[in-house]
């Protein structure tokens, strides 16, 4: 819970950063920088301000943006000027001999150049010879530039509220075709109270005529700036190309320069300085139609009156897109890894052996991720919107609801099948997460200016969009786009309405992640049903249910099997004499299933129709809950290395209220065995039933009746051990107080119901403990097959004794395969033991039978002085022949009695004899033990093997 609780908060985080941030975006917004400026006019005695004044003529070109403008004042229309270092000359680039030499520089004499071409050469001449006056004229209006042609090399602003050049340090030029003298002119700005003197510095303007317009404009080309030197710049004001212009047509093509503009505000276009140089033109074919005494004055430009604007920007609308795609995205890993960890735990297998379906399994993990999700989305949206995030305001919250929705379970979808792929969490988090931010940063700095790019085809952005995290990202952005403008202008955000907007996306969004969401949940969950837990299915699963007509899941195994089952345990070819025995014996448990199914053999000739007898047959396998018939599992080639037989035919029946012990050296098959038995691999042949049902078809329905203890202990950490017994009692369809009861005596008779062991975490208890759930596991809920695979190793022996009356006690009504190193565990809890080795069960019989067969010999050790010793070993000659001696050392003699020469009553005769002859320190007569058997058969088996 806590662990969700603090997912779900991660949100919030987010959302105060944000606000944190919009904070201070504001102040600074709402600093005097950013608005109107305003002096205060009339100061009160104590020194406050009574009354302050805002307006254009307060403030500085920062502030003049802001101001409302409802006059705006009119200024000279400027020529954009280059610098007098800047001016083009003569160089090794531009090498045109009528351009000024480069010496002018030094002086800062340099003319501004500008370039005229045109298809009548005499034309164009006089053109350009009347567009600069030759001198200054002194009767200009004041403030009014237009009869003398006046420049500047200041950069032009985003607005002319304020005529930069005005207000900068820098001189004003005028340009006349010769320079005969500086001129200083005082200017007043206008709505200003004070005026300024400005310098007005003649500068030359230099025209030159040009044969075409390529030629313009690859002069133009040349001289546009390379590198950093100044050398290497050459600036022209302008270029006039007068094409066909004659006495009734005037045509002109106008180049300036769209560079000039200052790129620490931004501002665009020195569009604004452009007016100036089109009258010009304008006015030299004026006065080529008219003569010179005409004129086209162009006074003053002016910008449209506005309003006061506040500069506004919503963070969460600008930054939000990048930063929630990442608070989203970041549910995927989360349920990645939490499906993931499942796998790698295998507690998915475990929950399918004790009997969790596919479906449910899906159902309630989807739903639980689900909830989660919209927990955590509606804590994002609501803690948002609370506290003014307009990325939530703005917008239609049902558009947002209906987005997020389709979204989180698209995304739920996909972790399940990604989760697929995975087998370990710590790749799966690493790798959700680089996709988390990896998906961010690509959608901030790629996909989003593909969007943007009217140009980008639009068909490639849907393309992109198929991928999940762009789909969120676009649609994000959407709501980002509409909030921004809505909380610029005042105006709404996203409505259902703007959807079938032409720039908005969110409708293919909408249409592809709801589509994604269909096909990847169909997808997930056939690759789930392929590939995952348990046996798997072959990739066509779903056709076969339709090819095959439905059966009832109780099916019983056929009559044929069950008949050839019992022939087959009877002549195994690869059998040592050993061997034989031993499944004669075993054939004797079996004798009745082999009795019915010689009548059945003959009821076939006699009387076809003979259903009562199959009736008879089929009714001792639920007496034996499992039968194995000829299971086989190779392992193919692979790498150079031959076929491995981890089983090589085994046929075994287990009764009903019978515990057998699996005994075998390290990698002998057991574990591939258990494997096949509870549906983890599918045998290469043979098959088992368990209850009567096929694992090879109804392993879904035998789960219901079976109980697992894994070798290795399959627990959720944190999860405590009460509440994995009630969930696996649920599972087995316990509850209500049938189930606290069941899991009551569970933790009792396991040693886990005192001192609050059962309510401490699992992944607290030590290894004891961990094994003593995971039997109690696999036994709750009455299942009536049970596996064990070594459950008592790493036990205490307190503990070991009480788990082992647990299993003796569990034993009643159930069959119990376990499998175990221990001999004195397996003497115990056994009824019957097998010797597994190489594939092949060697041996089965009851512990006694098993040291009958195999070890058919007693130890004798006797120690006497060393000077008796040939005494005891002629005693020991009398009392069998074929004694065998194994070992003597300074008196100590031990010897190998076979069993059938020696009665032990006659072994402490000869022994009470001996004392009276001579002194016997100590004596012992030893039965052979389990462990000389198993040794003796795994050695025989393996030299058998290896003759063979
Ligand atoms: C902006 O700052 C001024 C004083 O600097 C203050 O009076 C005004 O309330 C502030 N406006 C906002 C929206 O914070
Ligand atoms: C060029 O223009 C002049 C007028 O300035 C005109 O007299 C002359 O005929 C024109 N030449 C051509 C080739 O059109
Ligand atoms: C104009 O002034 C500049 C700088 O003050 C000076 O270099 C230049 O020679 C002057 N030009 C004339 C024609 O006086
Ligand atoms: C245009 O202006 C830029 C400065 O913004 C300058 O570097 C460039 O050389 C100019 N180009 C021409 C052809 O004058
Ligand atoms: C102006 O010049 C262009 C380019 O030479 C030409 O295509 C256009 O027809 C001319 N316009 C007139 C009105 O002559």
């Amino acid at each position: 819970m806590w662990t969700n609780v603090r997912l779900i908060s991660f949100p919030i985080f987010f959302c105060l950063l944000f606000v944190a941030l919009q904070r201070l975006v504001d102040s600074q917004l709402n600093s005097s920088d950013n608005r109107c400026g305003c002096v205060c006019v009339q100061v009160d005695p104590n020194g406050q301000c009574q009354r302050t004044e805002c307006g254009l003529q307060y403030s500085d070109m920062d502030q003049a943006s802001s101001c409302p403008i409802p006059n705006p004042p009119e200024w000279p229309a400027l020529l954009q000027i280059p610098g007098p270092n800047y001016r083009a000359v003569r160089t090794d680039v531009l090498t045109s001999g009528d351009l000024p030499d480069a010496s002018c520089r030094s002086l800062g004499s340099c003319p501004a150049t500008t370039l005229v071409t045109g298809n009548n050469q005499s034309l164009g001449e006089f053109l350009k010879g009347s567009m600069f006056s030759t001198s200054f004229t002194p009767d200009d209006p004041q403030g009014s530039f237009a009869t003398n042609v006046v420049g500047t090399e200041t950069y032009p602003e985003r607005y002319n509220y304020l005529e930069p050049a005005f207000a900068s340090a820098l001189p004003l030029y005028n340009i006349q075709s010769q320079c005969t003298s500086n001129s200083t002119f005082s200017i007043s700005i206008n709505q200003s109270s004070t005026s300024r003197d400005i310098e007005l510095r003649c500068v030359q303007g230099l025209y030159l005529w040009r044969n075409s317009s390529s030629e313009v404009n690859s002069e133009l080309y040349k001289g546009y700036r390379k590198g950093n030197s100044e050398e290497k710049i050459n600036e022209f004001v302008a270029a006039y190309d007068f094409l066909n212009s004659d006495g009734n047509t005037f045509n002109v093509t106008v180049w300036y320069n769209s560079t000039y503009k200052n790129y620490s505000t931004g501002a665009p276009m020195s569009l604004l300085r452009i007016p100036r140089s089109v009258n010009l033109a304008s006015n030299a074919y004026l006065q080529f139609l008219q003569g010179s005494g005409t004129k086209m004055l162009l006074e003053f430009v002016k910008e449209m009156p506005k309003p006061e604007t506040k500069l506004k920007i919503d963070l969460s609308s600008l930054l939000g897109t990048l930063f929630f795609t990442w608070v989203i995205l970041q549910l995927f890993p989360v349920v990645l890894t939490s499906l993931v960890y499942e796998k790698q735990q295998k507690l998915r297998v475990m929950m399918k052996m004790h009997g969790l379906g596919d479906g449910p399994y899906w159902m309630i993990s989807y739903a639980y991720f689900l909830v989660i999700s919209l927990l955590y989305m509606l804590c994002f949206v609501i803690f948002g919107s609370v506290i003014g995030l307009k990325f939530f305001t703005l917008n239609d919250y049902s558009i947002q609801l209906v987005f997020y929705f389709i979204y989180i379970n698209l995304q739920i979808s996909m972790a399940f099948l990604v989760a697929a792929v995975f087998s370990s969490v710590k790749t799966a988090s690493v790798i959700g997460y680089i996709l988390v931010f990896g998906t961010g940063l690509l959608g901030g700095f790629l996909f989003e200016s593909f969007v943007e790019d009217e140009s980008f085809p639009r068909g490639w952005i849907i393309v992109m969009e198929l991928y999940p995290g762009f789909s969120l990202y676009r649609g994000l952005y959407e709501f980002g786009q509409y909030s921004f403008r809505a909380n610029y202008m005042g105006t709404d955000g996203m409505r259902w309405g703007n959807l079938s907007d032409s720039t908005n996306g969110m409708r293919e969004v909408l249409i592809i992640i709801f589509v994604e969401w269909l096909v990847v949940l169909f997808f997930a969950y056939y690759v789930d049903q392929v590939s995952s837990s348990g046996a798997g299915k072959s990739p066509l699963f779903f056709l076969k249910n339709f090819r095959k007509k439905p059966q009832s899941s109780f099916r019983r195994p056929s009559l044929q099997r069950q008949g050839s089952k019992v022939f087959v345990q009877m002549d195994k070819p690869d059998v040592t004499q050993e061997l034989n025995v031993i499944r004669f014996i075993h054939l004797y448990e079996e004798l009745f299933l082999f009795f019915f199914g010689f009548l059945i053999f003959f009821s076939f000739f006699i009387s076809p129709e003979g259903e009562w007898l199959e009736q008879l047959l089929l009714e001792p396998s639920t007496s034996h809950p499992i039968i194995c018939d000829d299971l086989k599992k190779i392992y193919p080639a692979r790498d150079g290395n031959p076929e491995k037989f981890a089983v090589r035919g085994l046929s075994l029946a287990l009764a009903r209220g019978e515990c057998f012990g699996m005994l075998g050296p390290n990698g002998a098959g057991k574990t591939s065995l258990i494997n096949m038995m509870i549906g983890l691999t599918k045998p290469t042949s043979g098959t088992a039933y368990v209850q009567g049902l096929d694992i090879r078809t109804y392993m879904d329905t035998i789960y219901t009746s079976m109980g697992v203890c894994p070798q290795h202990d399959l627990l959720w950490e944190t999860l405590t051990g009460r509440e994995h017994l009630l969930f696996y009692g649920r599972l087995k369809n316990l509850r209500g107080s049938a189930l606290n009861q069941a899991v009551e005596e569970s933790l009792k008779s396991v040693n886990l119901f005192h001192g609050g062991v059962a309510d401490k975490q699992a992944g607290k208890y030590s290894g004891g403990m961990k094994r003593r759930l995971s039997v109690a596991i696999s036994l709750i809920g009455d299942p009536k097959v049970v596996y064990m695979d070594e459950p008592s190793t790493g036990l205490d022996p307190a503990s070991r004794n009480s788990l082992w009356n647990v299993v003796k006690r569990a034993k009643k009504d159930r069959a119990i395969i376990l499998t175990t190193h221990s001999m004195e565990e397996a003497e115990a809890l056994c009824d019957r033991l097998g010797i597994f080795v190489d594939g092949s069960l060697q041996c089965v019989g009851n512990a006694k039978e098993l040291k009958a067969r195999y070890g058919g010999s007693y130890i004798f050790t006797m120690t006497t002085s060393v000077n008796h010793e040939e005494e005891v070993e002629n005693m020991v000659r009398h009392l069998s022949p074929s004694a065998n001696k194994i070992y003597q050392i300074s008196g100590t003699q031990k010897f190998e009695l076979p069993k059938q020469e020696v009665r032990i009553a006659d072994v402490f005769q000869a022994v009470e004899n001996a004392k009276t002859k001579f002194t016997v320190f100590a004596w012992g007569l030893v039965d052979t033990t389990l462990e000389d058997v198993f040794i003796k058969v795994a050695r025989g088996a393996q030299a058998f093997n290896i003759l063979s």
